[in-house]
């Protein structure tokens, strides 16, 4: 059993804090106070407090006038921890290859024969290990991670992010047909069957989800037959706790092939509904060619789309989700790096991939259809993220009783990376865009989750 409680030393930031209140409304907070409880928690927020006024605030507020204030300087500024809502761990090490293959090709070819490696769990332990401490170092404090189909292998996935500190949504990828004899669930009772005994172990490593959450991962329809699909939804049934996650609407070849499997649905909504899979608690990943009908099921049922555009945009159907329609309907909407499907591991990535992939679609449509501002993209990288992993209560922007997930940023002087500042040009917003826009972990100087420092 892994142990992951623990407690911090309080203490505050003073300066700049920049977070989404809401989709497309970016907070800067200038002046503003931070204090951070021995729990982890954001305890204080209080805005235009000058330096010279700290051990006053802290004071009145019920804090030591002891705890340690880190003062930010200008260019340097906090915004919460960024998160993955979609992201194949497996994947890690085979990113950068099979670009321009299309989706089934893809997975026959790259994806299957490596994931099967994950029954070494020698292998897993080090391929995990490096996965996680790269997302962490690109500031990725939350991700919802897809293991391989082994139990064991994902059980030491999950280990790896509680000992590392990140927090994460871990399952167990169900596929028990269409893939190659050396790597397919030898049958949907042993898949059902590993994925409880999965869920178990996390209940047991970490009992309260302070960490790390099971979350029901069948991997797609393609891939799982009627019986794996009616038993997680039974699961999810039993479990209302559990997350689920998915691929849907991602390719014009994969949904003919799903068709062609389950001729009686129309579409993957109504698929997906029927085994008990569609709800609040889904992460639905890509969402390219969801239709007129099934954005009317997305918005009923609350589910939450997850927007890979580096994905969408690498492989071999170049893809652009609508992601102005969905937040136009109010449908939560979050960022996903999807790992080995793309170019790229990060979330900063993904935020100006969304951008550019927005913009095309502006032009496409005529421009009913306006590009994303950076606020939008940062909203569906903080509490976006949070609201479609079912966790916004806890984590997602600044607020007093909400976790403390955050990342120190620097765009200027020795950890400026490769953003180039103008000194007296460059006010806040320009130099909060400039790290969207062309960031990268250089300038990620600090990660917390729940207060604890996690970079090293
Ligand atoms: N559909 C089923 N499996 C996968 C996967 O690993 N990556 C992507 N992008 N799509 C999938
Ligand atoms: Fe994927």
């Amino acid at each position: 059993v892994v142990e992951n409680s623990f407690t911090v030393h309080p203490f505050g930031y003073h300066g700049t804090f920049i977070h989404a209140a809401s989709v497309g409304e970016l907070e800067i907070i200038e002046q503003g106070l931070l204090v951070v409880d021995a729990a982890g928690r954001i305890a204080l927020l209080e805005k235009d407090i000058l330096p010279s006024n700290i051990k006053d605030t802290l004071a009145t507020n019920g804090f030591s006038t002891s705890t340690p204030v880190q003062v930010l300087a200008r260019g340097q500024f906090l915004i919460p921890g960024l998160i993955d809502t979609h992201n194949h761990a497996p994947q890690w090490t085979q990113r950068g290859t099979g670009r321009g293959r299309l989706i089934m090709d893809w997975l026959n070819t790259v994806t299957f024969p490596h994931e099967a490696r994950f029954a070494d769990p020698e292998y897993a332990r080090n391929t995990y290990a490096s996965c996680v401490d790269g997302f962490i170092r690109q500031g990725v404090t939350t991700a919802s991670y897809y293991g391989s189909l082994h139990g064991e292998a994902t059980k030491i996935l999950a280990e790896t992010c509680l000992e590392k500190g990140q927090r994460a949504l871990v399952g167990k990828c169900n596929m028990n047909r269409n893939a190659p004899d050396f790597y397919k669930d030898a049958s949907a009772a042993e898949s059902l069957q590993v994925t409880e005994d999965f869920i178990a172990h996390v209940r047991k490593i970490d009992p309260t989800s302070r960490l790390v959450t099971p979350i029901l991962t069948p991997r797609f329809a393609i891939s799982c037959d009627a019986e794996v699909l009616s038993g997680l939804g039974d699961i999810a049934a039993k479990n209302p706790d559990l997350p689920i996650q998915t691929h849907f609407d991602e390719a014009t070849q994969e949904m003919q092939i799903t068709k062609e499997l389950f001729p009686e649905f129309e579409n993957e909504a109504d698929l997906y509904e029927h085994f008990g899979l569609l709800n609040n608690r889904s992460i639905l990943a890509h969402c390219i060619y969801v239709g007129e009908y099934e954005m009317g099921r997305l918005k009923a049922l609350d589910c939450g789309v997850a927007h890979c555009p580096v994905s969408n945009t690498t492989g071999g159907e170049f893809g652009m989700a609508p992601m102005r329609e969905y937040i136009r309907r109010g449908i939560k909407v979050s960022l996903g790096t999807d790992s080995g499907g793309g170019y790229s591991s990060s979330i900063i990535d993904a935020m100006r991939q969304a951008f550019v992939v927005s913009t095309a679609r502006e032009t496409l449509s005529g421009g009913k259809d306006p590009s994303l501002s950076i606020a939008e993209c940062f909203f569906m990288a903080t509490l976006g993220g949070a609201q479609v992993c079912g966790l916004d209560d806890k984590i997602g922007n600044f607020v007093v009783g909400k976790e403390f997930d955050a990342l120190e940023i620097h765009t200027v002087g020795q950890n400026s990376g490769i953003i180039t500042p103008v000194e007296d040009v460059d006010q806040l917003p320009d130099l909060f865009e400039k790290f969207i826009m062309s960031g990268d972990e250089r300038n990620i100087v600090k990660v917390y989750v729940r207060g604890r420092s996690i970079k090293s």
